[in-house]
């Protein structure tokens, strides 16, 4: 007997498609290199495997009337059409939760990279600079203070670590959470003012789209540094650019961008910045443990058992 058919809409990281493979038939991509194969497969798509980055629009939706449920490889699912999902009766799965360590984890690390210049460091002494003089001087991290936009999960991991680094921690979100013993300011522009290191660890989409804008940069300021590990399209990257190209900011470490995987050439060379290819999440533990999740979710969706971890929208349904 055939094994049933599932849309893959992104490629999978391998251990989500391996799990997939001993089940399912897996359509990489079919639907964007093979629309004539794709419209006669469609009928038959129980499923639909996505990352983080991916796009599921309502119109790709509506091709998929066997489809029993989307599951997101990755905690956002921005690139989700959530209510046309819900619309046609499609529940949307995530991964919350295995992975916040890490994302925490390689946040630290970028306030650590920035501030005390590590990647740069490593250049200058494989470029044999040592001899000729010492390296420029960093920002100390340990008591600075620490700005968190979005206290949610990964917010809350990554404020925990700062408190090992005797860090102020203050932050903004939609609302603001009791019981914290965090200073809360409404805006990021509040916040950004009050920080010396700015952390972005919103969702993405239309709601947070730019939520980082040329005045909250203003407000960071000449000695501030912004970290994004939340979604490029948080960040006017073009205001970014401008601001670390005038000194308007202190520099940057970025694990995310608004055209990926493309980087703005001019990031590429400004001192001060250090950019990451998406990887909070990429180790080896908790790739496993979010392709586990998806698979689960996955399985549960087109075998009719309780969803593990759907996303909010869809647990209240
Ligand atoms: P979460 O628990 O849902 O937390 C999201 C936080 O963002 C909440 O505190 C929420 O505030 C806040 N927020 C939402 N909209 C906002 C707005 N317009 N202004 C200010 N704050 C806003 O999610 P999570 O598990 O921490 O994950 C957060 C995000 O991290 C994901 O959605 C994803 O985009 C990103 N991420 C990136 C990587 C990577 O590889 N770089 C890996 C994993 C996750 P309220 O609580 O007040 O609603
Ligand atoms: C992943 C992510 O890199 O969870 C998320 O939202 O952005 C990351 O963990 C991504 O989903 C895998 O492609």
């Amino acid at each position: 007997m055939s094994k049933p058919d599932v849309l893959a809409v992104a490629k999978l990281h391998p251990f989500f498609q391996k799990s997939l493979e001993a089940v399912y038939t897996v359509h990489d991509r079919t639907h964007v290199t093979d629309p004539a194969a794709f419209a006669q497969l469609a009928p038959r798509i129980v499923a639909v495997a996505a990352t983080g980055e991916s796009q599921v629009p309502a119109d790709l939706l509506a091709h998929l009337p066997q489809t029993k449920v989307v599951s997101v490889f990755g905690v956002g699912y921005d690139g989700v059409d959530v209510p046309a999902a819900i619309r046609y009766g499609i529940p949307v799965t995530h991964t919350p939760d295995v992975l916040t360590d890490d994302v925490a984890d390689l946040a630290m690390g970028l306030v650590l990279s920035v501030g005390r210049t590590i990647p740069q460091a490593d250049q200058f002494v494989r470029q044999g600079l040592w001899p000729h003089g010492p390296i420029a001087l960093g920002k100390k991290v340990s008591g600075a203070r620490l700005g968190i936009v979005g206290l949610g999960r990964i917010g809350k991991a990554i404020a925990q670590r700062a408190q090992a680094f005797n860090m102020s921690i203050a932050y903004t979100a939609r609302s603001e959470k009791s019981g914290t013993g965090y200073t809360y300011y409404p805006t990021p522009a509040a916040l950004a003012a009050q920080v010396d290191f700015l952390v972005v660890i919103t969702p993405g989409g239309a709601g947070t789209r730019h939520l980082i804008d040329a005045q909250v940069l203003q407000a960071l300021g000449p000695k501030g540094y912004l970290i994004n590990v939340a979604r490029g399209s948080v960040v006017d990257e073009a205001a970014l650019v401008a601001a670390l190209q005038a000194g308007t900011i202190a520099g940057a470490g970025l694990d995310v961008f608004a055209d990926e995987p493309h980087v703005p050439q001019a990031l590429w060379t400004l001192p001060h910045v250090v950019l990451t290819p998406h990887m909070a999440s990429a180790t080896r533990e908790t790739r496993q443990a979010m392709a586990d999740l998806a698979f689960a979710n996955l399985h549960a969706g087109v075998t009719g058992a309780p969803l593990r971890t759907p996303v909010p929208e869809c647990a209240a349904r």
